[in-house]
């Protein structure tokens, strides 16, 4: 970044940022090393190799390639951590390394590779359960070394689909009617089941959507029309999770629109973006299939409209404690002008290609220069205390 100051106002961040930054960076000496921290136990594992390229790649362009320098840190599918020189391959490679269930030794769950030691910044880009759900942010608190994005509170309350949406509602923020449903329920008491499904069909009604609490990239949810597909979608989301969430579909095939958060304390919202596509809803076959969905960046959209979805989404994430990036999404129904949040992610995709990053592309923030804010935001958190001290 050639102009700090201009950069700053044109993302309206506060200059204290600097300050702890430059203080850190001197500290630190030149060069801060940046451990990247990707793949992880999620069925997102191969989206977090591509996040990783990318943010790999932004690390090490222009003038970043000054300031940053890299050690990949690979997490595999059994939990198994790899330093920098097998991480670099997958990287490189951008394929998965094959693994078992649980590593042959457990130990390698909790030894991290030496060059841990060496990292002055985390940046995990790890999606789904075991990366964004608090988990590994926990762990990077142990080590009070700063972290990119949300700390333990924002990262877990973000994945639990029911505590997202608790936290919405004590916020004010419009959502649908939900219901929260447990496994015990759906699999142990065949005698309450019907009660627990004439009570949905009450409460919510057709078409409801049923969902695992805690996965992502719509895995295991299932739009339902009728009491026999209700009584499949539930025993169905109880083999993901134990925790369910019934859902009211937002009216019709509501317009799916996004907004990227950028900061701390003072979080800036982007430009909205859209997805669209012809199937049903953006299953995971939509979000995954080739040329299945697109993104229309900047949507079209009444500029009241976007005012309301900027100033939702920064009431989304300071409701729920995040720091660094969030991506806020929401459906719009444009027969009726309503606005309903349908949910933050706390590591959203941050491949070359994926909305966060090109929202805020669109807003004037180029990719090297994102990553940049996040590493200075990271160690702004830690400098201002990310919690209790
Ligand atoms: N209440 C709803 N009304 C209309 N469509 C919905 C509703 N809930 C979910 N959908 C459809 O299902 C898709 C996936 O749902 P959702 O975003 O809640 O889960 P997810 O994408 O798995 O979570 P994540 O974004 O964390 O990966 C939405 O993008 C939308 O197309
Ligand atoms: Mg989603």
């Amino acid at each position: 970044m050639s102009d700090p100051h201009r950069t700053n106002s044109s993302i309206g961040l506060v200059s204290h940022v600097d300050k702890h930054v430059n203080k850190t960076i001197n500290n630190m000496g030149n060069q801060l090393r940046i451990g990247l921290l990707f793949g992880g136990r999620s069925g997102e594992h191969e989206v977090s190799i591509r996040s990783a390229a990318a943010a790999a790649r932004a690390l090490q362009a222009g003038s970043n390639r000054d300031r940053y320098s890299l050690l990949p840190f690979y997490l595999q599918k059994d939990g198994r951590w790899q330093g920098p020189a097998i991480a670099q391959g997958v990287l490189d490679s951008a394929q998965p390394l094959p693994s078992g269930d649980r590593p042959e030794n457990p130990a390698q769950l909790w030894q991290f590779p030496p060059e841990a030691a060496e990292v002055d910044v985390w940046f995990p880009t790890l999606h789904g359960p075991n990366g964004e759900d608090g988990s590994i942010q926990g762990l990077l608190q142990l080590m009070q070394v700063p972290c990119v994005g949300s700390g333990v509170l924002g990262s877990a309350a973000g994945m639990d689909k029911i505590a997202m949406k608790m936290v919405f509602a004590q916020a004010g923020l419009p959502q649908v009617n939900y219901r929260l449903v447990t496994r015990s329920q759906v699999w142990f008491n065949p005698c309450i089941f019907p009660k627990l499904c004439d009570e949905l069909e009450v409460a919510i009604g057709y078409p409801c959507f049923v969902k695992p609490a805690n996965l992502g990239s719509s895995v295991g949810i299932a739009k339902v029309r009728s009491r026999s597909e209700l009584e499949a979608a539930l025993d169905s989301a109880a083999s993901f999770d134990r925790r369910i969430i019934v859902e009211a579909a937002a009216g019709g095939k509501p317009r799916e629109v996004e907004c990227a958060v950028l900061g701390n304390d003072d979080p800036q919202a982007s430009v909205i973006g859209e997805i669209t596509f012809e199937s049903d809803f953006y299953d995971y076959e939509t979000k995954y299939g080739e040329g299945a969905a697109d993104l229309v960046i900047p949507a079209t959209l009444p500029p009241a409209v976007v005012d309301r979805l900027q100033s939702m989404a920064k009431a989304a994430f300071l409701a729920l404690d995040c720091a660094g990036l969030a991506r806020v999404d929401f459906f719009y129904v444009e027969s009726t002008g309503e606005i309903f949040i349908n949910e933050i992610n706390t590591l959203p995709g941050f491949t070359a290609t994926s909305m966060y990053p090109r929202l805020w592309e669109s807003t004037g923030v180029p990719f090297p220069e994102l990553v940049d804010r996040l590493v200075k935001l990271a160690i702004d958190r830690q400098a201002t205390g990310q919690g209790a001290v």
